[in-house]
């Protein structure tokens, strides 16, 4: 794994603003959460350091890395194409950092989530999602929740989401359905 303070630098170098303190709030929400539910807190740190490093990239800076890389969007990302960041991000987390395929997997599913996360999908997804400079409708409940539970936080993290889909009239992508019915027979 390719992941030192070098390479920290060098990808935080890379962000600003807004991007670069959710960044460095979630790196830190997830070194948390990766000591209390045992998982390797470099691994977590590097997942998010990267996860949104193509998030502010235009709908056709998002097409051409898909061209390059094999991404084939489907139909709710080819209407919803912000949601291609977390697999544009990762292919770049695995072609130009070297990331291994467990955080190359987490980068790609942080903002749908996924059926049969691994602990290093549920503590990428709720770090983005908790991290200290969210102030939406909710975070303290889910702040509170991953502080005990991470599966439960998991949880209202999807429901949450899909609730505010469905508000706010827009697709559902398919894998945040199967994040959370595998959620609900494994939890
Ligand atoms: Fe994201
Ligand atoms: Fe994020």
């Amino acid at each position: 794994m390719r992941y030192d303070d070098e390479t920290r630098r060098d990808i935080l170098s890379r962000l600003s603003g807004f991007r670069l303190k959710h960044t460095l709030g979630c790196e830190k929400a997830a070194r948390m959460l990766a000591q209390q539910y045992g998982e390797d807190e470099d691994k977590c740190a590097f997942a998010m350091l990267l996860h949104d490093i193509t998030k502010t990239f235009s709908q056709e800076e998002q097409l051409n890395l898909c061209e390059k890389y094999g991404i084939i969007p489907n139909d709710v990302e080819k209407t919803e194409w912000k949601m291609l960041h977390g697999k544009t991000a990762a292919a770049i987390a695995a072609d130009v950092y070297g990331a291994p395929p467990d955080v190359v997997h987490a980068i790609s599913y942080h903002t749908t989530g996924c059926a049969d996360m691994t602990l290093l999908d549920k503590i990428v997804y709720m770090a983005d999602y908790i991290e200290e400079n969210r102030s939406f409708d909710g975070v303290k409940t889910a702040r509170k929740l991953a502080a005990r539970n991470l599966d439960k936080a998991l949880l209202y993290g999807l429901n949450s989401s899909l609730r505010d889909l469905i508000h706010r009239g827009k697709q559902i992508h398919v894998d945040t359905v199967l994040a959370r019915n595998w959620l609900l027979e494994h939890m």
